[in-house]
């Protein structure tokens, strides 16, 4: 069946709401192939509909995690967990953006189900992974880089993504940072003071300046399978 890339007129004239097809997507990907093969290479897709470029890196990055770690629960679940909190995407529709974390959820979910045995499969592990989805899946305007309501207005508030990473054993790091403050490190003083404007395009943790962004906070590590501990 041919893939549906519009869907309707309305959308495409009031968000240029027009998907990627697949063969471009897996094309584009090819340009980076070594960062999609790496499990924590971090992408960001700014106006991410639902999701077609992270599905595509997901799948990828998800080949690497069941070559090398499927007979080992454990391992596949952290590597999983890692890969998929490596993915970010912004979008201004909520239907996309609902879609977007489905999608993702269900290829994770899939994968890990194929991966590992049923006695050795952990229900815990997938709420993680939805938690995951939460934090960075944002519905937002990546144009003035806050968060959106509901009808796609700007509620003001900024938007903040979450970085993971493994502390010791199986204790996951968060730390959040502002997204505005990522894209303007190694601007001039004045940039802020332009209005702000970015690429639609996908980017990838390579092409962003080397500091990190404002730091807006630390959380304590917490056991990979109970992020939703965070709250
Ligand atoms: C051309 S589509 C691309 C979707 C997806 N990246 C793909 O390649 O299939 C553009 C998407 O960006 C969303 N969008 C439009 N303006 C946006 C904005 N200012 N911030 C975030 N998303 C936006 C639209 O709702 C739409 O889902």
């Amino acid at each position: 069946m041919a893939e549906k890339q519009v869907k309707s007129r309305q959308r495409v004239a009031d968000h240029g709401e027009v998907f990627t097809a697949e063969r471009e997507v897996k094309a584009m990907c090819d340009l980076v192939a070594d960062e999609c093969l790496r499990i924590d290479s971090r992408f960001l897709e700014p106006a991410c509909g639902d999701g077609n470029f992270l599905a595509e890196i997901l799948n990828r990055k998800l080949d690497v995690v069941t070559r090398r770690y499927k007979k080992s629960p454990y391992d596949f679940e952290r590597n999983a967990l890692l890969a998929l909190g490596s993915l970010y995407g912004v979008e201004l529709l909520q239907d996309n953006a609902v879609s977007c974390r489905d999608r993702l959820f269900t290829l994770w979910n899939e994968r890990y189900e194929k991966a590992i045995k049923k006695k050795d499969r952990n229900e815990e592990v997938k709420e993680s992974a939805r938690y995951i989805l939460e934090k960075n899946i944002i519905c937002g305007n990546a144009l003035t880089l806050h968060e959106v309501d509901e009808n796609g207005e700007d509620t003001g508030i900024p938007i903040i993504f979450s970085q993971w990473a493994f502390a010791t054993g199986p204790m996951m790091k968060r730390e959040d940072y502002a997204f505005e403050e990522l894209l303007h490190q190694g601007e001039a003083t004045t940039a802020k003071e332009e209005p702000v404007q970015m690429s639609l395009d996908l980017v990838y943790e390579d092409e962003k300046p080397d500091d990190e962004g404002t730091l807006i906070k630390i959380y304590p590590p917490i056991h990979y399978r109970r992020l939703k501990e965070y709250g």
